[in-house]
């Protein structure tokens, strides 16, 4: 039985159970496009403040974290985060009323950040540790937003406070449609091992799709998470970074390379590097994805600052192939997609060099 198949979220049905986990100052739009053509079946934007939309009376500051491609990369989560229900009326009306916001498959919700600043004010992963107020949110959302509502959270608060079994009953009664559960405390924040033990009581605990998420580094990882706890899907965050590919690979070990889950003009899964793993990438391939990701966002948010976001997908992009520490440090300094071509034929030469292809 292959595990990869077709998921229904509420009125959604997204075409397989492998997501891109939202990240920060990584999964915009050039990036999530990317991973939904290498096989993510659903992508996410970053997180976005509920609260900071209806202060600013419009998306403005908002509108390019928010911006959405639903031609070609659907389906699409636009996640927001905040503690104060109006706050989210707000905002879900005002991503209602923008003509191509509006065209998002899911609203998800973030009670799971554990960034000081964020708890602080009482939301992201605070918000386990009132789920009363959690409740009104999602009730809230629910309500608003005129399509399903996920939500996204942790184990907990601590490991003394490991209450997502009950955290997920409560989105579940409150109208979510599916949940994503990150396997750590907000205590954990991002480091340690993430314990998939719990997910599975998060599984039996609701009869609606969960999302295993924590650690997911390759499709014998996405294999057992499945197997070992029962989750519908998994998603994937730091393990797809400057390697979209994962996702081709997870495909292939989750048992289905189905043409048909790919648009068009996606790279075929059954793509294998010099070293026949299926899926990983060679330097052919990896070369041209940077030359094409810098591309995609200078052009959306002009070269000046399109190419120093580029900086930091750069280095990734470039772990572990030869010559990796000297290239990192030219891709710190790049400026224009010229600096970026010249550090990627010089890279490909040298990855050559040492019979990489
Ligand atoms: C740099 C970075 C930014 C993140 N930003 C978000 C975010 O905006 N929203 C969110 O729900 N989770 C965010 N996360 C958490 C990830 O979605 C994911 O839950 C976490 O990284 C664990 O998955 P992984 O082990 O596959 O990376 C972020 C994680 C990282 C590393």
């Amino acid at each position: 039985m292959p595990l990869l198949k077709s998921i229904r979220i509420g009125t959604v049905t997204l075409p397989g159970n492998l997501a891109l986990a939202p990240m920060a100052g990584v999964t915009d739009l050039p990036f999530r496009r990317i991973c939904r053509e290498l096989g993510a079946d659903l992508v996410c934007t970053e997180l976005v403040s509920a609260r900071g939309i209806r202060f600013d009376r419009s998306l403005g500051r908002a509108l390019s974290l928010l911006e959405i491609d639903p031609d070609r990369e659907a389906p699409v989560a636009i996640q927001l985060f905040g503690g104060d229900p109006e706050d989210f009326r707000y905002a879900i009306d005002a991503i209602r009323s923008h003509p191509v916001l509006d065209r998002c498959d899911l609203l998800d919700l973030n009670m799971g950040c554990p960034v000081a600043k964020v708890v602080r004010n009482g939301d992201g992963a605070a918000l386990m540790l009132d789920p009363a107020r959690a409740e009104a949110v999602i009730r809230v959302a629910v309500e608003a937003a005129g399509r399903p509502v996920t939500v996204k959270f942790r184990l907990g608060w601590d490991a003394a406070r490991r209450n997502a079994a009950d955290f997920a009953r409560m989105c579940r009664d409150a109208g979510a449609s599916a949940i994503t559960v990150h396997a750590r405390t907000r205590d954990q924040m991002y480091a340690g091992k993430a314990d998939w033990t719990l997910l599975a009581d998060v599984v039996r605990a609701v009869d609606i799709p969960v999302f295993g998420n924590g650690d997911v580094r390759c499709g014998e990882d996405a294999v057992r998470m499945i197997r070992e706890t029962g989750v519908c899907g998994v998603a994937v965050g730091r393990a797809a970074m400057g390697d979209p590919w994962v996702f081709r690979r997870i495909r292939v070990a989750l048992g289905s390379e189905a043409p048909g889950a790919y648009p068009p003009d996606a790279h075929p899964p059954e793509a294998h590097s010099p070293e026949g793993h299926p899926g990983m990438a060679s330097a052919e391939e990896r070369a041209a994805m940077m030359r094409r990701h810098a591309a995609e966002t200078a052009a959306r948010l002009g070269e000046a600052r399109g190419i120093r976001e580029m900086r930091a997908h750069l280095g990734w992009y470039l772990r572990g192939s030869a010559g990796a520490s000297a290239f990192r440090g030219i891709a710190v300094r790049v400026e224009t997609l010229s600096d970026v071509e010249g550090l990627v034929a010089d890279w490909l030469s040298v990855q050559r060099e040492h019979g990489r292809r």
